[in-house]
């Protein structure tokens, strides 16, 4: 298969293979949103939609690179556990590699539509009377054990295909803005993204490319339920306090034990980034707001946007400052939070009279 031209292998030079399992993953549109710009009184924001890849999250970047080492280390059993994106990602990819894949998900919490996309994708599903963390617990144990090669974005290689979101966005932004971005605004999970900008960031220095005053502020947002990272961002620490019982409507970042916090922290801090909660609701509006600008997405992506407002409303983020936000996931990830979140339907009867009843 040639790789040329697909959005992450374009970028070969900058990972560690030269060709993956590939379903022409990247090339993810860079959008402007005129609405948010103009309420939320920020001279220029993007939205980085990382839902219109081939699954319809940035999952795909991190497996097309990390299935592919599986596959050359000849392993005979992916797993992963899951808030459910990455599942859907890794049993497609797995699926396209002819692997057997096991996913571990926290049962009643994942949207409808990363389950149904595991099940078709073919993988073996279980549900865990536990939350994410929980089964992550579990899958790194299986891996120890030699059951199963692990693809959860403590996968180094993982994170590897993910820098290529960075350098979409420095390349998307300079050709449209003629200028690098002062920020990346992004939800926080377990971080993985958050690592992978950084370190994108700093090999861009080491080559030389990049000044590292010029390494735009890495801006971590999570929901009020689930946000250890913004703890210690917030209290200063150098560690993440595990938090046990975690809720959000944001089910995809209902995350207690932010793995790559190590890797992340030090990013939000060396580029003069911070970090922020929001609540249910502020998710919500940022959902219909980018909604309105035609940009649909799951509540975990409107996050990004949530914390935008807020950190502007707060002052923390310059009315100057030319802002890139990271949307993760697409809306139809989770269909019902995003019927939730919409207008409801009226009935009418089978005649155009009916219907002009009710206009
Ligand atoms: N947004 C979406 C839509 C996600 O699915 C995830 C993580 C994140 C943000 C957080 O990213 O971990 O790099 O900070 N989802 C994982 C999963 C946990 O299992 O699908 P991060």
């Amino acid at each position: 298969e040639a790789f040329e031209g697909t959005g992450v292998w374009r970028y070969a030079d900058a990972l560690p293979l030269a060709e993956g399992v590939s379903i022409k993953e990247g090339n993810t549109p860079l959008y402007t949103v005129p609405e948010i710009e103009a309420d939320v009184g920020v001279a220029d924001v993007r939205v980085k939609h990382e839902g219109m890849n081939p699954t319809g999250a940035f999952k795909d970047r991190g497996m097309t690179v990390g299935v592919k080492v599986a596959d050359r280390l000849g392993v005979d059993r992916l797993a992963c556990a899951s808030t459910g994106n990455t599942s859907a990602a890794l049993a497609c990819y797995g699926a396209r590699a002819d692997t057997e894949v096991l996913v571990l998900l926290p049962a009643g919490k994942v949207a409808a539509g990363k389950v149904a996309q595991a099940s078709l994708h073919g993988a073996r599903i279980l549900e865990v009377e536990g939350n994410f963390d929980a089964c992550l617990d579990i899958v790194a144990d299986l891996a120890d054990r030699g059951e199963a090669y692990l693809l959860n974005s403590i996968n180094p290689f993982r994170l590897e295909g993910q820098k290529t979101i960075g350098l979409e966005i420095l390349e998307q932004s300079l050709a449209e803005t003629g200028e690098w971005p002062d920020r990346i605004v992004l939800p926080v999970g377990n971080a993985g993204n958050t690592a992978a900008l950084y370190k994108c960031f700093r090999e861009l220095v080491e080559a030389g490319a990049m000044e590292e005053e010029e390494m735009p502020a890495l801006t971590g947002v999570q929901a009020e339920g689930a946000a250890p990272m913004v703890e210690a961002v917030r209290e200063g620490n150098d560690e993440v306090r595990r938090w046990e019982d975690v809720e959000t409507i944001a089910t995809a970042i209902r995350i207690g034990n932010p793995v790559n916090a190590p890797k992340a922290l030090p990013g939000v801090k060396a580029t003069g980034g911070t970090a922020v909660a929001v609540s249910d609701e502020e998710i919500t509006d940022a959902q219909r707001a980018l909604a309105r600008d035609g940009v649909g997405v799951e509540p975990a992506s409107a996050a990004s946007v949530a914390g935008l407002r807020k950190l502007r409303a707060e002052g923390e983020i310059e009315a100057d400052e030319q802002v890139v936000c990271l949307t993760t996931g697409h809306l139809l990830k989770d269909p019902d939070a995003a019927a939730a979140a919409g207008g409801d339907m009226t009935s009418v009867p089978a005649d155009t009279e009916g219907v002009l009843d009710v206009l």
